[in-house]
């Protein structure tokens, strides 16, 4: 994969460069399409960052490609962590630190996902996408905890508009991203008070990315776009924007709130839905029964 943005992300822009110049942000799934972007615009923007995956040959280059990105050093490759291990994270945490010196942004974006209606989906299959998902994202923040309490750091969830609705093929993870939702809403009260921010940014059909290639055919992405109120799919570069955003000091107010990047789309219902349901729904759930 090569890097998405470029320094004209930052030239013709809207905000100054070097506005995390001396910052210090930790993703997890940051070898992913959506993390990896969002962390991509905060190198550009003057961050130093640590990129926190499972897969090491792929943190390891995601890493090396970003560092082409940066103007302040290599960006810290922290593979073979699993979110759902505290321990694995809180090594990579003093890992970060030992490295950067501190953490001021956290981007908590380690997801799984796969399509699979209720026949078909085990026990163990919703747990893991929990696992990954939800409890994943808590262990990540309370792993960063100590450093964010010092430095007044503030914090952005990938969420999703999935449970907006009610969105078939996806109880798993329609489940797994109301609770961070719901996580994220607490921690915006309970750390508010120690000058912690923390936000979701819910992205809604973004092309190219490992969620929507899961979640829609490749031929009905036009189709897709046409029911978008803003008539476009949605770009990678769209998620950046709201991250610098939602890290910058123009959004010092804003916490405890889940930003939809959708083009307005949750409004009018899942295009996913519209094109699956009810024939294809019932179709699989019969191939089970
Ligand atoms: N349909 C139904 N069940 C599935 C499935 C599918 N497509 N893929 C996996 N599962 C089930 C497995 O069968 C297993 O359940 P079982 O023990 O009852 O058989 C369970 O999920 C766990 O699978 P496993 O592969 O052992 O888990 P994992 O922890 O290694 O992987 C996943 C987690 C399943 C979420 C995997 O898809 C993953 O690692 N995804 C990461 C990348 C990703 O999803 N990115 C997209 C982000 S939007």
């Amino acid at each position: 994969m090569v890097n998405t943005l470029d320094v004209s992300f930052v030239e013709k822009g809207p905000w100054k460069p070097d506005i995390f110049k001396g910052k210090v942000v930790l993703v997890t799934g940051g070898s992913g399409t959506i993390c990896r972007v969002q962390t991509e615009a905060m190198v550009l923007f003057g961050a130093q960052a640590a990129v926190v995956s499972r897969n090491k040959a792929k943190t390891i280059a995601t890493a090396e490609e970003l560092t082409q990105l940066s103007s302040y050093g290599h960006v810290l490759p922290l593979g073979g962590v699993d979110v759902r291990n505290f321990g694995q994270l809180q090594k990579a945490v003093m890992e970060t630190v030992e490295h950067f010196g501190r953490i001021d942004y956290v981007i908590a974006g380690a997801a799984g996902n796969f399509i699979a209606d209720f026949a078909h989906l085990s026990p163990n299959a919703f747990k893991s996408v929990i696992d990954i998902d939800l409890l994943g994202s808590f262990n990540t923040v309370k792993a960063c905890f100590r450093e964010l309490v010092k430095t007044k750091g503030s914090v952005v969830f990938v969420s999703a508009t999935l449970h907006y609705s009610g969105v078939p093929f996806q109880s798993h993870v329609g489940a797994a991203k109301a609770g961070i939702d719901a996580l994220s809403n607490a921690l915006a009260v309970e750390l508010g008070p120690l000058g912690i921010r923390c936000n979701c940014i819910a992205p809604g059909p973004i092309a190219g990315t490992e969620g929507m290639k899961r979640l829609l055919p490749a031929e009905l992405e036009s189709k897709a776009a046409e029911q978008i109120p803003l008539q476009r799919m949605g770009t990678t570069k769209d998620i950046a924007e709201c991250t610098v955003y939602l890290f910058s000091s123009a959004s010092s107010f804003i916490n405890g709130t889940a930003i939809a990047v959708d083009g307005g789309a949750w409004h009018i219902g899942s295009t996913f839905s519209r094109n699956m349901y009810p024939k294809r729904l019932l179709d699989s759930i019969n191939s089970k029964l």
